[in-house]
Parts: C-alpha cells; structure tokens; sequence
C-alpha cells in the first residue's frame, strides 16, 4: 500500500493532460476518448449490473489461480466484496466502453473476468464484437456466465480454464484489444504479453492494470514499454496503454485520465 502511495505522488507530479502531447494520435485519444463527457445510454446498463452485484449477497467458493487480492484471503466470498474489491470501478468501465467504441474494436480478448464488469461495458460498446475472456475460477466462471445470459450478452465466450493453457489453445488470430486483467505477477504478466504479442496488428491496444499494484508489476511495465515493437504507451496510473503503431516514434506518456 505505501509503495503504490508513494507511486501516485510521483504519478501526479509527472501527469498532463492534452496540453503539450503533440501526437495527434494520442491528443485525438485523450481530448476526444479518455475525456468525452457525453452520457452514453450503455453507462444505465453499466451502473444497473454494478448495483446488482454489489447487492448480492450470493457466495461464491473461490479458487485462488492469480497473485491474490490485497484485500480478500478468505476461500468464500460474496459477490458483492468481490464487486468492491477486485471489480473494474465504474469509471474505468466506462472508459472501457468508449475505448472498444472510439478504436472500433472488433476481436477483443480479456485475461480476467471475474464477475464480467468490464467485460460487460465492452460487449455493450460493440453487440458485433467478438468477445474472449478467460477466467480460472470455474465457480466464478458459472456464475458470471449466467449474469451475462440474463443481459442477453451474446457477444461473450467466457472460456473456463489457466490463462497459459487457454492462451495456447486460441486459435491463431488478431485482437483488437487486450485486456490483462488478472494474475498481477510479473513474469507472469510477461509472459502473456510475449505470448500475446503475434495476435497485436498495427492498431491493436494492450491494456494492462494495475501496473503499479507492486514494485514488480511496475518493472513488468517498464520491461514492455522498452520492447522493440511497442511504440507509444500512456500511463494512466491505473491502467497502462500499449499500441503498436509503426507510424509513430517511441515515446511514453504520463496522462490523467
Ligand atoms: C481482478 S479480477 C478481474 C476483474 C474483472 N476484469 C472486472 O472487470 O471486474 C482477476 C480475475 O482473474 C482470475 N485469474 C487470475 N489468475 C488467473 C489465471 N492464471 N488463469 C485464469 N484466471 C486467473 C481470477 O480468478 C480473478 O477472477
């Protein structure tokens, strides 16, 4: 915790906003992604299913496959603890959401899924997408499976199973976006990311979170910011961005978002 404080300082005395990015790529991402404002009716959607599970008091016996959580060490928890501590706030999957729509994602993969909070912002931001995501713990896994039928998700292949195993068993193709949303270890983390590299095409993003949740999470970070394929990164503190476009010279941002 007093690592990850000491990090925020740093990060906000770092950060920007728009103001002084002079790639049109990343201003154009900020001004008109990260800081749109409009109240898009898919967020109803988002708060409705954030309410629901932080409501429910459902038990879920939970197999422990990633670094853990900070918070949580007992094998029992509700759905709604596991909704306030492990679950993507509602602020992010809202950025999710005009992510998957502002780059016009349409193959899109997620390491993660736990209760599907953010998958579920990225199934509303495109119905056509085609939506992977993988979750290691089978109870978990049934229960969000049924959440997302109730929603009429269909956009959705929750795939039950260790993210090394099921990563090796997708069928070759490219991915729009990846979300790396589990398992905070790092090699671990690199590992997924090398693995995951050959399905990244030119405007592919990877996203990773938690990236300053420990010191070793932040040196996976820097380790992908200097691999010769990424190009641009953002840091958004929570979340770090990685895009593989050869049209733009390396360089690493530092942005509020
Ligand atoms: C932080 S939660 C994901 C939160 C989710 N993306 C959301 O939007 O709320 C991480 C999830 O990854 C799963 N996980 C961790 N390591 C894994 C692994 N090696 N294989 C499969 N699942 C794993 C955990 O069971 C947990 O449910």
């Amino acid at each position: 915790m007093l690592y990850q404080i000491k990090q925020y300082i740093k990060f906000i005395l770092k950060s920007t906003n728009q103001h002084g990015v002079h790639s049109p790529f990343v201003f154009n991402l900020v001004t008109q992604c990260f800081y749109d404002k409009k109240r898009y009716d898919a967020y109803k959607s988002i708060r409705n299913y954030r309410k629901y599970l932080l409501n429910s008091n459902t038990k879920i016996e939970v197999t422990d496959l990633g670094a853990g959580s900070q918070v949580m060490k007992q094998q029992t928890r509700t759905v709604s603890s596991m909704a306030k501590n492990a679950g993507t706030t509602f602020k992010r999957a809202k950025l999710l959401y005009r992510l998957a729509n502002y780059l016009e994602c349409e193959n899109i993969l997620e390491l993660g899924t736990s209760l599907g909070m953010a998958t579920q912002s990225m199934s509303l931001a495109n119905p056509k997408a085609n939506i992977t995501t993988i979750e290691g713990c089978p109870n978990i896994s049934e229960f969000t499976k049924g959440a997302f039928k109730k929603q009429s998700l269909e956009n959705i292949d929750l795939i039950t199973g260790d993210f090394d195993e099921i990563i090796e068993s997708l069928a070759p193709k490219t991915f729009d976006l990846i979300f790396f949303d589990g398992n905070h270890q790092k090699e671990a983390t690199l590992q997924y990311f090398e693995s995951l590299m050959e399905t990244a095409h030119n405007n592919s993003v990877f996203i990773f979170d938690d990236i300053y949740w420990s010191q070793s999470m932040t040196e996976a970070w820097e380790t992908i910011k200097e691999h010769p394929k990424v190009t641009v990164t953002i840091d958004t503190f929570f979340w770090g961005f990685v895009f593989f476009r050869k049209e733009q010279t390396k360089e690493h941002f530092t942005i509020r978002a």
